[in-house]
């Protein structure tokens, strides 16, 4: 016990005095207001029960406004006023306390008192108030020294270090949001190389901005980032869409090519804002396809010349027979609607990147790096438009869905023989753009993140606009990552579902704008702001040495696979 005792008194910062568990604790503080911010991490140890809180506000008092008003340092001697300062102003700190655990040793308690519950009680007037040591952070966020447990981040006030599951970040879709510039991308990376070190996890990263497979360099200060192939080099393969580098040096593993005959008719119709498509496609699409079949509509259609035309018997022009027109006569649909929609997929006839037949197998080579533990990064290349990301997003995430679909009954019709899928991780750099409301409906990945979790699969959105994506989705994220957001509606949108908004939002809106990030949702114990780590050298060292993997081949006997 004089071990603890002492403790307290080093990391005392005040005592309980007032408030209740619905506005919170009132503490007075005992130490300079300027130790403390909004957002630290603190104690309060009652000696039957820990409560566990966040500095939510600082507030400076006087015991009558006349001592708070008038300086008295200049009428009285320092000594006294001193004593006068000392007795009559002071500051509150106002608590929101959110977990509370039984004293003692955890060892010691019976199983169900040895973790944290949320609050259900206060503390009683003057239970003494600490700043967290860096055990009390692990005691909530979890030891760094666990399998599972990555520290993603320091505390603001000690730079204690603070962990997230990864078991629970990838057991529900998860998010990583703030305004642009305030290090999503950077932070992404190191999480993703914290997934990839822990395993139990593919990713396909839909990479729209080429950032993280190949080495970078960063636009704001110009160092070099390395990419996450060139930090795990036996564990990520760079896929590139289209049939050679953008770059030159940045050789990708293999190119993706899409063939013909993989695009349907829904991969057109969620095309409908960026081909400004009418009412009528959906009809032309099915006359399509009755006409041709699912697999060769596509090539069929392209492949018409609209508005060519021969001489009839009559002598007058009529359709060519390989005209858009001659198949719209005879199929009985709408000859201008035809005309329109072959015109606006021009854009897609258009992308070298679908073709007739494929160099390779790519989409499936994907599947079965996936399938076997691989991580892809799928790099857009030059292809960086919206049309190419909810094109070629949907498309790929349609047959993986399938894929894992059939890969999960297999095993639930016979669970001895067929071994559980590998769970999938997606990750999705500007969300909102497949995920928002009006898309919600029409792309596959609302409904992965409403219920692909029974088939293995979620999904890592990354967006600087929450308040774009659809609220259902929203909800369904379990653990938020937060950096500064400015506007209002994003800020709420991160928030949505969860207690204690009120003092939340002012956190949010007070974060560091850059590399400063706020932890939240179900995945995490309670909110905490962190400093996230630096992607630098020190960075890669640690996730090198901590990394259990390297050579290939040993990787697939691992795992059990011939590659
Ligand atoms: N964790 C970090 N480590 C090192 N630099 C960072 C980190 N986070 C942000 N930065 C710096 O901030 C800049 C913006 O970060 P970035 O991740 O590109 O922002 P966002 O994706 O949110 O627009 C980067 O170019 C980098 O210089
Ligand atoms: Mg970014």
């Amino acid at each position: 016990m004089g071990d603890r005792n002492s403790q307290q008194r080093e990391n005392q910062i005040g005592y309980v005095v007032g408030g209740g568990l619905k506005e919170g604790l009132r503490v007075r503080l005992t130490v300079d207001p300027q130790s403390v911010q909004e957002g630290g991490f603190v104690v309060i140890d009652t000696g039957e029960w820990q409560f566990y809180g966040l500095i939510t506000d600082i507030q400076l008092g006087a015991t009558d406004p006349r001592f708070a008003d008038e300086k008295v340092e200049d009428r009285l001697p320092p000594a006294i006023s001193q004593l006068l300062h000392g007795q009559t102003l002071y500051a509150n700190l106002e608590v929101l306390p959110a977990l509370m655990l039984k004293s003692g040793r955890p060892e010691e308690l019976p199983s169900e008192d040895a973790s944290p519950i949320p609050v259900k009680t206060i503390p009683p007037h003057h239970a003494p108030v600490l700043l967290a040591s860096a055990g009390n952070i692990a005691e909530i966020f979890g030891s760094p020294n666990e399998e599972g447990n990555f520290v993603i981040g320091k505390t603001r006030e000690q730079g204690h270090p603070v962990c997230i599951n990864l078991k629970k970040f990838v057991q529900r879709s998860s998010g990583i949001f703030g305004a642009t510039g305030t290090g999503k991308s950077f932070l992404t990376r190191i999480i993703l190389a914290g997934l990839i070190d822990y395993n139990k996890t593919s990713l396909l990263v839909f990479d729209m901005h080429n950032e993280y497979g190949f080495d970078d360099t960063a636009s704001d200060t110009g160092k070099s980032v390395k990419g996450l192939r060139t930090l795990f080099p036996g564990k990520v393969r760079v896929v590139e869409l289209g049939s050679r580098p953008s770059q030159p040096g940045r050789n990708p593993d293999f190119h993706l090519e899409i063939a013909e005959k993989d695009i349907q008719p829904e991969d057109i119709e969620l095309l409908t804002r960026e081909l400004n498509l009418k009412e009528t496609t959906p009809t032309t699409l099915h006359a399509l396809v009755t006409s041709f079949g699912i697999h060769a509509w596509y090539r069929h259609f392209k492949a018409m010349k609209p508005g060519t035309t021969i001489e009839g018997e009559d002598g007058k022009r009529v359709p060519a027979p390989d005209s858009v027109e001659a198949w719209a006569n005879e199929a009985g649909v709408n000859i201008m609607a035809a005309v329109a929609l072959h015109d606006k997929m021009r854009k897609l006839f258009d992308k070298p990147y679908i073709v007739p037949q494929p160099a390779a197998d790519s989409l499936g080579e994907i599947i079965r790096l996936l399938k076997q533990g691989m991580h892809v990064m799928l790099s857009f290349g030059s292809f960086d438009s919206d049309l190419d990301y909810l094109l070629v997003t949907n498309l790929i995430t349609r047959r993986i869905r399938r894929e894992w679909e059939e890969m999960t009954n297999q095993h639930r019709a016979n669970k001895k023989t067929v071994p559980e899928p590998r769970p999938l991780t997606l990750v999705v750099e500007e969300a909102h753009k497949l995920l928002n409301r009006e898309m919600a409906s029409q792309t596959i990945f609302s409904t992965i993140a409403r219920e692909m979790r029974k088939y293995f699969v979620t999904l890592l959105i990354v967006d600087q606009r929450p308040s774009q994506i659809y609220d259902e989705v929203m909800s369904q994220l379990g653990t938020r990552i937060c950096g500064w957001l400015g506007d209002d509606s994003d800020i709420q949108a991160v928030l949505s579902g969860l207690a204690g908004r009120d003092a939340l939002r002012g956190m949010l809106a007070h974060l560091q704008p850059t590399q400063e990030v706020l932890l939240l949702g179900w995945g995490i114990s309670m909110p905490i702001p962190v400093r996230t780590l630096r992607y630098d050298e020190e960075f890669y060292r640690n996730i090198k040495g901590g990394s259990k993997f390297g050579d290939v081949d040993q990787i697939n006997r691992e795992l059990g696979f011939d590659l």
